[in-house]
């Protein structure tokens, strides 16, 4: 495929302590606001304000470039065979630490709708965590996915290879509203 860009995203480098933090911090800024844009772009498409709506996604995707050379300067973009590695990595410690830990905290303060988000969260990087496990083992061996059609659902993100169930296990909506990809 000829290349349709005239440049690339910025390239890691070595890089002072400080730098490399306001990088990381402007990432999660970034990636933050792309995200509170496509959720903007969904009320105001609910709203009858489809015009807006395609402004904030336009914005949300120029966001969303500006997290990936973030990403990229930081050297955190690797091969596919580094990145489900990465990839596997990041979702096992969210399960094991990161959600395990913000339940005990929300479970300690009674807060009924961070427990619904954080078990949302933690069922579905348990998918996840299977899926990246199965294949990364065959990235290791040079060998695609299959064609399997992958679901996931819109509340939840339960993340299937597959058909979608007739009920998500996790949240109980319907499977007709699971998204394919
Ligand atoms: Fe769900």
């Amino acid at each position: 495929m000829a290349e349709p860009f005239k440049n690339t995203p910025p390239a890691p480098e070595h890089q002072g302590e400080m730098t490399a933090a306001n990088i990381a911090a402007a990432l999660a800024g970034e990636s933050q606001a792309s995200q509170k844009y496509l959720a903007f772009a969904d009320v105001a498409d609910g709203e009858g304000y489809p015009n807006v709506a395609r402004l904030f996604r336009a914005v949300a995707y120029a966001e969303s470039t500006h997290a990936r050379n973030h990403l990229s300067v930081l050297g955190a973009i690797g091969t596919t065979e580094e990145n489900l590695k990465a990839a596997l990595g990041g979702e096992t410690f969210e399960i094991d630490e990161m959600y395990a830990a913000y339940m005990a905290v929300a479970k300690l303060q009674e807060n009924k709708s961070a427990q619904t988000t954080i078990r949302y969260a933690d069922a579905a990087e348990k998918d996840h965590q299977a899926i990246y496990d199965a294949v990364g083992k065959g990235v290791d061996n040079k060998q695609d996915c299959g064609t399997d059609a992958v679901h996931v659902c819109p509340i939840c993100g339960h993340t299937v290879i597959g058909d979608a169930p007739d009920e998500c296990p996790v949240c109980g909506t319907a499977g007709v509203y699971f998204k394919e990809f």
